[in-house]
């Protein structure tokens, strides 16, 4: 860790760091390519597997060169746990495609017994870097190809931009991926960007459109409540606050 380089994501100098890394990372990014050039695809990795182990190879340890890392729970996520804190107390919590791992902190801090993973091993070893006392249970782990003792087995399964990284084509593998973690009477709670139907998504990220919620019911899911949040203090673009259970 360099102690000369600013680590609060609002200095100037961190979102310069970052806007530099931004260049590196999107020149890299096939689908950012084809954003640009649709007539070039369809992409050879949907997944982005090479991107985001990319993103966090070459960060070197910088969190301003990963442009997720907030370094702090997302708004919506912290005000969640708020609202729900007694329910959370030794509830078992899947976070998925965690990151540096300040949402599954979050949970753990409000007393669930926390799981979380990503796709990208390097993410796991700083978010145990970052919180070497932590009790959660950091995991490297591919949401398409989960360990088969997790599934059916967590009371609150959270995503928080994972959804939105990966193309539309793959949403309703994701979704049906993300239901099958789900116990008897468990939930899904989905943050992500929003956008109207009709609305261009040439991403990444691909905000998700309301019709993300007729998906998912096709997936297992069973909409609890579906919040469509404007930008406000702390969040800069519209957003989905979506809590799910499973149908049966
Ligand atoms: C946009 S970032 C969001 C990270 C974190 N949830 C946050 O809010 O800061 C998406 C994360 O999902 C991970 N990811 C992408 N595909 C995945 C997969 N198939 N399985 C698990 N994690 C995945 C990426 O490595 C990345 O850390």
């Amino acid at each position: 860790m360099d102690n000369e380089r600013s680590h609060d994501p609002e200095s100037p100098e961190f979102a310069m760091r970052r806007a530099q890394a931004r260049k590196t990372i999107d020149a890299l990014d096939p689908a950012m390519r084809l954003a640009e050039a649709p007539a070039a695809g369809p992409l050879a990795d949907p997944r982005r597997r090479d991107w985001f182990e990319a993103v966090y190879a070459l960060a070197k340890g910088d969190p301003a060169a990963v442009p997720w890392a907030a370094l702090a729970p997302h708004p919506l996520t912290r005000s969640f746990v708020n609202l729900q804190a007694r329910g959370l107390a030794g509830l078992r919590v899947l976070d998925v495609g965690c990151g540096l791992g300040d949402n599954s902190e979050c949970f753990a801090e409000a007393g669930a017994q926390v799981t979380a993973f990503d796709l990208v091993a390097a993410s796991i070893e700083w978010a145990k870097r970052r919180f070497p006392d932590s009790p959660v249970a950091y995991r490297t782990a591919d949401l398409f190809d989960p360990p088969q003792e997790w599934r059916g087995g967590f009371g609150l399964v959270h995503e928080c931009y994972t959804l939105q990284a990966l193309p539309g084509s793959l949403l309703p593998e994701a979704l049906a991926a993300l239901a099958g973690f789900l116990a008897p009477g468990g939930s899904l709670l989905v943050i992500s960007r929003a956008r109207d139907e009709d609305e261009d998504a040439a991403g990444p990220p691909w905000p998700l459109p309301r019709s993300f919620v007729a998906e998912a019911e096709r997936q297992g899911l069973r909409p609890l409540a579906i919040e469509d949040i404007s930008a406000m203090a702390g969040l800069r673009s519209r957003h989905w606050r979506a809590l799910f259970s499973r149908a049966d």
